[in-house]
């Protein structure tokens, strides 16, 4: 078993510019940390509000352990649920999306209202009280088109992403869209594994010919440093913002956001074999015909990564499954009057990214494999090619360091004296005192050895290991 406080230890003495070690990959212990500290803290990624377009549209999904519904309410605002029955459980919705005036249990069919009150249960007696059995509410707010939930009974202000979010989405009208074309995918990957891969592009020009003919592999342009400092991306900012379009980069305090608006190579505009716009109609009234914008580039971790480009947009979601399986979720857009035959073809719109994921499913994969090697040690990062991944690999181990320390330094433990005297007392008279403090020590390292007064207890106990000195202080007990 893999505690948190070791899971603390390792994260505090990883090498600078090198990944994780393979527990991160690959252990139980840790996934299960990753969900509960950070999938379930954080603002997650879920959908798109083009996918609701009406009262009663719904979009399911499951994160971690956590069936969820998106519903369009009555009033028109989209609320999330946990998508599980109030009756006995079951999931209340289990398609992956549709349209209801009321969401009906497929098992009893207790029945909901679009905003989760109850409305009705066959049966149950004159003294049931259907206010008590509503859905359980997740956070969800929206920004520009994007649906975002958290499961922490107390989310995080979502106003700071909103704010840098915004501006440079606005433009592009995506709550307009429609999403013409969805792909799922499972990589046999841990998800941190699926962001890495993504983070660099120092992988691209051997693996991804078809995506390696239209977007730059170069660092500035990819990663999250020097960006200022290329003149050419300089050169496309003042283009794109004499459009009114924010372009600039923008990497928020805590390493979580990125957005950057990127020339694409040449004259390319779109990611088609030709580099020419796959949808006649553009994505965006708001956004000059013909424009060359390139790709506003934007990642929010753990589980977005966006392209958004003049004639379409791609989403990606990144949802983990396992230790070692990951869920990545791609959506194309076009604006929501684009018909499919006459202004795009769904083969042309799709071909560079779903053979860049495929490709990228493949490296996931051996990946993993080769990760899962019990010699396996992190090697360095590239200097110029991987600063992404480094980036990417700091945030996690920062968020998880400090979510764990506050943890562990929340729980009430009582006085390292008490318990120590309990100890002792709890001892049979004729106890190896030497090897009964040697087992204490160890099982309290495996359950909080870094909080301040664990550390004097185990200095206590570690002590009866010593010379005898320890026996003064407790004499009389
Ligand atoms: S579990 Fe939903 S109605 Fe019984
Ligand atoms: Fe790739």
């Amino acid at each position: 078993m893999t505690t948190a406080m070791n899971v603390l230890r390792r994260l505090r003495t990883r090498a600078q510019a090198t990944g994780l070690t393979r527990e991160f990959y690959t252990d139980e212990d840790i996934f299960d940390l990753d969900l509960n500290f950070i999938f379930y803290r954080e603002w997650l990624f879920a959908a798109h509000t083009a996918e609701l377009p009406r009262k009663g549209s719904y979009v399911t999904l499951q994160i971690g352990a956590y069936p969820i519904v998106l519903v369009r309410a009555a009033d028109g605002s989209i609320r999330a649920f946990i998508n599980s029955c109030r009756h006995r459980g079951y999931r209340l919705c289990p398609e992956p999306q549709g349209t209801a005036s009321k969401l009906v249990c497929p098992y009893h069919q207790w029945t909901y209202n679009l905003d989760g009150r109850l409305f009705a249960a066959r049966q149950m007696g004159s003294g049931f009280d259907r206010s008590l059995y509503g859905l359980k509410r997740v956070h969800c707010e929206t920004v520009a088109g994007y649906i975002f939930v958290c499961l922490a009974s107390e989310a995080p202000d979502f106003t700071p992403t909103y704010n840098q979010l915004e501006p440079y989405l606005a433009p592009h009208r995506i709550a307009d869209a429609r999403v013409a074309f969805e792909s799922t995918i499972i990589e046999e990957g841990n998800w941190k594994l699926v962001w890495e891969n993504n983070r660099e592009c120092y992988h691209c020009s051997a693996n991804h010919p078809e995506l390696a003919k239209v977007y730059p592999d170069t660092p500035t342009i990819t990663s999250v440093s020097g960006a200022a400092g290329d003149p050419k991306v300089v050169e496309h900012w003042h283009q794109c913002e004499s459009l009114g379009l924010p372009s600039r980069f923008h990497l928020s305090d805590d390493g979580q956001l990125r957005a950057a608006r990127m020339p694409l190579l040449g004259p390319a505009v779109s990611y088609t074999a030709s580099g020419q716009s796959a949808v006649k109609r553009p994505l965006s009234d708001d956004i000059p015909r013909g424009a060359n914008i390139g790709a506003l580039l934007i990642f929010h971790y753990p589980t977005t990564w966006n392209h958004l480009l003049g004639d379409h947009a791609i989403s990606f979601r990144v949802l983990p499954l396992g230790p070692t399986r990951t869920q990545l979720t791609t959506k194309w857009l076009v604006h929501r009057d684009a018909v499919e035959g006459v202004d795009y073809e769904v083969e042309e719109l799709t071909r560079v990214w779903l053979s860049t994921n495929e490709q990228d499913r493949r490296i996931v994969h051996e990946n993993q494999i080769g990760m899962n090697t019990p010699t396996y040690e992190p090697g360095p990062f590239s200097h110029t090619e991987e600063s992404g991944v480094g980036q990417f690999v700091d945030w996690y181990s920062r968020l998880l360091d400090r979510r764990l320390s506050t943890a562990a330094a929340a729980c009430p433990l009582p006085s390292p004296e008490k318990v120590f005297a309990d100890w002792l007392r709890s001892l049979p008279r004729d106890a190896d005192l030497c090897a009964a403090a040697q087992e204490q020590v160890a099982l309290i390292d495996r359950r909080a050895s870094h909080h301040p007064d664990v550390q004097f207890l185990r200095t206590l106990l570690a002590a009866v290991t010593g010379d005898g000195t320890w026996r003064k202080p407790f004499a009389n007990l």
